[in-house]
């Protein structure tokens, strides 16, 4: 009976010990906060703001810490979406920098004896889309930024060189592609033990090329990245892999400027990316969805969800004509009509079929955050290599790990990507091209003033999670740490199949199965963080899904 009593204790001590040092996922603050799938990238974006940085120096610093802490989500080797909003201007402004198709690539590079083979746009030299990442901090930085590169780099630096201890994520994408990064002494150096093995989650790690390349860019980020000595050893050590990005594709990259699409919803007007994100999509949910009292479905009852997926499914239908546009015509006025979202409501209230059984949509790389600033400027910034440490092959001397973003064209007409996604025209490889992307992060305004911002990470499930986050902040009323962690479902239209979170209860799966659903049960569907904002009160959440750091003044 001693003994029971003992291991009772001892088991309480424990919970409650881990429960101390877990970080809290929410948190309140009067002034200024940060969110981000990363607690030290949280803490070097409040550093930033702290010392007079607004929230586009704090976004470029957390993007930079990011790249160090979460190295097989995001780094200076990718690239990613930047949705700000100055306060002063009452202005919106959306920042790509996505990474562009190489000038020798063709639509069918990855076609191998007639058919076409995915892996290479996923493995190896030839899956790298040229880098968007330091042009993207760099024109944000110059445009709206009070600092200088070095300043908001330097809890990157130190993160990078002192070492950091790692999370159960990094730890798990370590360990699952252990042998890719084994393949490479320098990578294994970086992000494995002196024996090979993978490290567990708490080592330290540290990434001192990396925190020399962040430095060797100076205030000069730019020009040092795309020209000069860094391009050159990016593209000789590209092209000894078999690779075909060269330095003019390095020093032709630029970031775009684009103008926000927005959209009203239940009173208020939702910003989002323009393509290549597929931002607008989201809009479109949103407008099917709008003319329905949702809370009178109650939230994730088999009614509510079920109108969910009909409307995703519509929504991925039309994300088909989506791509870059300087390449292709995206029929955006047609899309966001009123007219064509009525037609796509109807559509999506009156299907209903049975779907085949296929393998599920995976979570991998990617990252999100928000930032919002004293004077209320707003940063959303969703910023990534693709899947999990990218093509897997990391710079040697640059310690820069290299995207897979070229994964995210049609590899080949109707070929499905990593995501199950289908392969669309609109989304073909063509030289300099930008890939169409999941990647939405948002900010929502109610009387000019913004009231929240969130985006996501995991492929696909970016939009479905987005959307859901939204809805239960916008018409549920949830604050930002019930609503990134209530249980979500996704549909992409191919597969025909609702992906929905083992978190959703039992009786609902039976319910939505019976409504004659194909359902696939899945851990989890990528992760969303998000801030509410009112005056005085910012409110954030990070999702525990992926785990990350919350933190404001
Ligand atoms: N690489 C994921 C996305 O951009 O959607």
């Amino acid at each position: 009976m001693r003994n029971r009593n003992f291991v009772r204790f001892l088991l309480v001590t424990v919970v409650a010990a881990v429960l101390a040092c877990a970080p809290a996922m929410a948190a309140q603050a009067p002034h200024a906060m940060v969110v981000s799938e990363s607690a030290q990238a949280t803490q070097a974006g409040l550093e930033i703001l702290k010392k007079g940085g607004n929230a586009v120096d704090a976004a470029a610093a957390v993007a930079l810490a990011l790249g160090v802490t979460n190295a097989g989500s995001c780094g200076l080797g990718g690239g990613g979406f930047m949705l700000i909003y100055m306060a002063r201007q009452g202005q919106f402004f959306a920042l790509d920098f996505r990474e562009t198709a190489p000038k020798a690539a063709t639509a069918d590079m990855y076609i191998r004896n007639g058919h076409p083979n995915e892996r290479l746009a996923v493995v190896g030299p030839l899956a790298v889309g040229v880098p968007g990442q330091v042009a993207g901090i760099r024109d944000a930085l110059k445009r709206f930024g009070t600092m200088t590169f070095q300043q908001v780099a330097a809890p990157a630096i130190k993160l990078a060189r002192d070492g950091f201890p790692i999370t159960s994520l990094l730890a798990g994408e370590i360990a699952h592609n252990r042998n890719y990064i084994a393949a490479e002494p320098e990578f294994a150096k970086v992000f494995l033990r002196p024996d090979g093995s993978a490290p567990p989650a708490d080592t330290v790690i540290r990434q001192p090329e990396l925190a020399r390349t962040l430095e060797r860019l100076g205030n000069r980020p730019a020009e040092n990245f795309y020209h000069g000595e860094i391009a050159r050893e990016i593209a000789s050590y590209i092209k000894s892999q078999g690779g075909i990005i060269t330095t003019d594709d390095l020093s032709d990259y630029r970031a775009v400027w684009r103008e926000p699409l927005h959209r009203a919803f239940q009173g208020n007007e939702v910003y989002v990316m323009p393509p290549p994100s597929s931002g607008g999509v989201l809009l479109e949910m949103l407008g099917m969805l709008e003319p329905g009292h949702l809370p009178g479905l109650g939230l994730n009852s088999p009614p509510y969800l079920a109108r969910l997926a009909e409307v995703m499914r519509q929504g991925f239908i039309d994300r088909a004509l989506y791509a870059d546009p300087a390449f292709v015509h995206v029929p955006l006025q047609v899309l966001l009509s009123p007219k064509h979202i009525d037609e796509a409501r109807r559509r999506a209230l009156h299907h209903n079929t049975l779907a085949p059984r296929i393998a599920p949509a995976h979570d991998h790389g990617t990252s999100n955050f928000c930032v919002v600033d004293k004077d209320g400027n707003v940063v959303a910034l969703t910023t990534t290599i693709n899947t999990a440490f990218g093509a897997k092959m990391m710079v040697p001397k640059l310690g820069v790990v290299l995207n897979d973003e070229m994964d995210d064209f049609a590899v080949a007409p109707n070929v499905p990507n990593v995501y199950r996604l289908q392969g669309a025209k609109a989304n073909e490889i063509a030289p300099g091209k930008r890939p169409l992307s999941s990647m939405t992060p948002i900010i929502v305004v109610s009387h000019g003033r913004p009231i929240m911002t969130t985006g996501g990470s995991g492929g696909p499930t970016i939009l479905t999670g987005v959307l859901q986050v939204t809805l239960n902040i916008l018409d549920f009323h949830l604050g930002p740490e019930q609503a990134v962690t209530t249980p979500r479902i996704h549909e992409q239209a191919s597969p025909d199949i609702i992906f929905a979170e083992a978190a959703i209860p039992e009786p609902t799966r039976r319910a939505l199965s019976e409504m004659g659903y194909k359902l696939k049960v899945v851990p989890h569907l990528g992760a969303v963080n998000a801030i509410t904002i009112e005056a005085g009160n910012l409110h954030g959440a990070f999702d525990p899904r992926k785990g990350g750091g919350v933190a404001g003044y």
